[in-house]
């Protein structure tokens, strides 16, 4: 008779645990998301990101090739313009600054990068909103899915290769997709924020590309509440069915559970943004000296992996594949 099962026996050296691991992060599971700001000279540090920058587009071209090097496998653009609307036209001016550096960086780098371009109104209106609002200040759905599908095209004319809308508004993705097929954009590669929540980890994000919600709002009527977790499956369904070509959790860590269901729930491929608020906290208890960041980090994208991403979008994405491939 056996005396005790012995699990251990496969954790006793580094090469045994490597031969037995489930699951792996290589630099080619990370995007990196980037901000390039309007009309700015210098790069400019972002206080609650720390690493990261509102880029100029040279700054932003380095910061690229950099990346590149270190196998990373692509970038999603955010855009912070000089000027701000009501309607947000700076997400579909066809020399708005994210068009204007996907130009550039696809010019630089062809296929050999993927670049991504968030597609989002907030960084553009004046009022922080996602959408276009009514006289009532609500929300209108439909009337800024129009503005969604003319942001879709000037981003894939530029030169996006993957459009990720992440807007939460009801149709999106169908919109989007009709008007890039209109324009025989064919190619485009659609990524949807099909579970995006309405958390409280977004901080720094706004901080970073100027977001301020008009009169104290919120985004509650349109990102998902965090009490549900069947809603997402839902989502998720609808973004596949209207033609999403990869869909995305957000935020990660807290929502391991709607990865691991969505895993199953569709065959496209998943991902998961590891958000600003993250990213901030692993750094702030970090230069405490209170955590290791680089080890709680790669811990972190780990998980998300394991919980069924293939992968995951992290402002961490060049730190960490310098250290899995240094
Ligand atoms: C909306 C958008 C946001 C983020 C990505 N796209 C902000 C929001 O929904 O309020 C947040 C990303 C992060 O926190 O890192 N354009």
């Amino acid at each position: 008779m056996f005396p005790i099962e012995r699990p251990r026996r496969l954790r006793r050296t580094a090469a045994l645990r490597r031969l037995v691991a489930e699951t792996t992060l290589a630099p080619s599971d990370m995007v990196a998301p980037l901000f390039v700001a309007e009309g700015r000279d210098e790069p400019r540090p972002i206080t609650s990101l720390p690493g990261q920058f509102q880029h100029t587009l040279e700054s932003l071209s380095a910061e690229a090739r950099a990346l590149v090097a270190c196998g990373v496998g692509g970038v999603i653009l955010f855009g912070v313009p000089a000027t701000k609307d009501e309607l947000g036209s700076g997400a579909y001016d066809a020399d708005g600054v994210v068009q204007v550096a996907l130009a550039r960086l696809r010019e630089e780098f062809g296929d050999e990068l993927v670049v991504m371009a968030d597609l989002c109104l907030d960084e553009y209106t004046s009022h922080g909103h996602c959408g276009v609002l009514r006289a009532d200040g609500t929300v209108d759905n439909d009337a800024t899915l129009d503005l969604y599908a003319r942001a879709a095209v000037a981003q894939a004319r530029a030169g996006a290769a993957v459009v990720a809308p992440s807007g939460m508004m009801d149709g999106q993705v169908g919109a989007i997709r009709e008007a890039l097929e209109a324009e025989g954009l064919v190619d485009t590669v659609i990524m949807a924020y099909a579970a995006k929540y309405a958390s409280g980890l977004y901080g720094p994000f706004r901080e970073a590309v100027g977001v301020q919600i008009a009169d104290g709002g919120d985004r509650r009527s349109y990102q998902q509440d965090y009490r549900n977790r069947r809603e997402s499956w839902r989502e998720a369904r609808l973004d596949v069915d209207e033609g999403a070509d990869i869909v995305m959790v957000k935020p990660a860590m807290t929502y391991l559970d709607v990865l691991s269901d969505l895993r199953r729930e569709v065959d496209v491929p998943l991902c998961a943004y590891h958000v600003s608020g993250e990213y901030a906290m692993v750094k702030a208890a970090a230069a405490q000296g209170w955590i290791d960041g680089p080890a709680v980090a790669l811990e972190q994208l780990t998980a998300v992996r394991r919980a069924g991403a293939d992968f995951v979008l992290t402002y961490f994405a060049r730190e960490v594949a310098e250290v899995l491939n240094p």
